[in-house]
């Protein structure tokens, strides 16, 4: 079969945010021939394992945490694999797009793979056994989260979370805050701030690339960055997607800028795209941006809930500070 082309992805997402019942279709099609076809072989399982990983090594574990998921998504691999673990997990999603077929597929995974949960969260296999036969009996994702002690709320606006301040000890996030409008994402690192403990934690994961452009679809997966934001909003972010094309050191600085302060941030640069990137013409904001900074294409950020620093009256928060590209005092893995 002809792999699908970059247009293709584009111009059949574009037109189902255009129709009625868009939506609907839209899924439809992931469950015929996208990511939605083969639970069992979704990469978010890996994705939930990393998470716990960077749990386990920031706050000793994620058993007996209260965690507030951001964006819950289709497969819900990520918030029902820290409950496995032990954890309480409230997890919310400006869209419901599970169904209980997909809930069904994920725990079915997690009865075959209870023993990567346990590496990676460090619970013991018997716990995380209990808890999969505590949740046998639920026939949805919601009925689930209750049964482990959270809950799952969509479609749900994010900005204003039903928690009294402090009361959180950590936030997670997976492939979400690309997806958030740029003039989201401060107001959820303020209500992200607010509801977590002095000290809280919390974990995201963010990819950086174009997704209509997989390998295979005809393109490189960073040529986005040629387009200009009125191209790119008018063209590309729709109702079925949005994609703010926000760089790692913008990310990093946002972060900073509402009261984290950042443990660690593993970053991968796609090294085999810097020719490539070197022969287009990037839009304005990316041009100023070193080709290493703008061919970063995913980040996982521990950060830390510190004070809200007193606000700089620098050039750097008005706009995007995109020369010292990550701040000096945060330490910066590659994998
Ligand atoms: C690429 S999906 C990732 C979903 C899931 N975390 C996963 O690992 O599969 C992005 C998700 O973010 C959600 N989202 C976008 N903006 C959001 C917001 N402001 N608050 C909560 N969720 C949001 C979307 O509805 C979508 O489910």
């Amino acid at each position: 079969m002809m792999p699908i082309r970059w247009w293709m992805k584009w111009g059949i997402s574009y037109a189902f945010s255009h129709l009625p019942h868009g939506r609907h279709l839209y899924e439809k099609m992931l469950r015929r021939f996208g990511e939605l076809s083969q639970v069992s072989s979704s990469t978010r399982f890996r994705n939930a394992e990393v998470l716990l990983k960077m749990g386990r090594r920031w706050c000793g574990g994620v058993d007996g945490q209260h965690v507030v998921e951001l964006g819950t998504g289709w497969v819900s691999a990520v918030p029902l694999g820290f409950g496995l673990a032990g954890a309480r997990v409230d997890t919310f999603d400006i869209s419901c797009l599970i169904a209980d077929d997909l809930f069904l597929q994920v725990r079915e995974v997690y009865r075959n793979r209870s023993e990567q949960l346990a590496r990676a969260s460090g619970t013991a296999p018997e716990k995380i056994h209990q808890r999969l036969q505590l949740i046998e009996q639920a026939h949805s994702f919601a009925e689930a989260c209750q049964l482990l002690g959270g809950s799952y709320h969509a479609p749900f606006d994010t900005t204003t979370l039903p928690f009294k301040d402090g009361e959180v000890d950590m936030v997670i996030s997976n492939l979400v805050l690309q997806c958030v409008p740029k003039d989201v994402i401060p107001l959820l690192l303020k209500e992200s701030w607010r509801i977590l403990k002095p000290g809280g934690i919390a974990l995201h994961r963010i990819r950086m690339s174009d997704e209509y452009s997989p390998p295979g679809s005809g393109r490189n997966h960073l040529e986005y960055l040629k387009y200009s934001e009125r191209i790119w909003n008018r063209w590309f972010n729709h109702s079925l997607k949005h994609i703010n094309r926000l760089r790692a050191p913008q990310f990093l600085e946002l972060f900073q800028e509402h009261g984290f302060d950042c443990l660690e941030c593993i970053r991968k640069v796609d090294h085999q795209s810097i020719p490539h990137l070197q022969q287009l013409t990037l839009a304005p904001p990316f041009r100023r941006m070193s080709k290493e900074d703008v061919a970063t294409t995913n980040i996982n950020v521990v950060l830390r809930k510190i004070a809200i620093p007193e606000k700089k009256h620098s050039a750097t928060t008005k706009g995007f500070n995109f020369f010292p590209l990550f701040p000096m005092d945060v330490p910066i893995m590659f994998f």
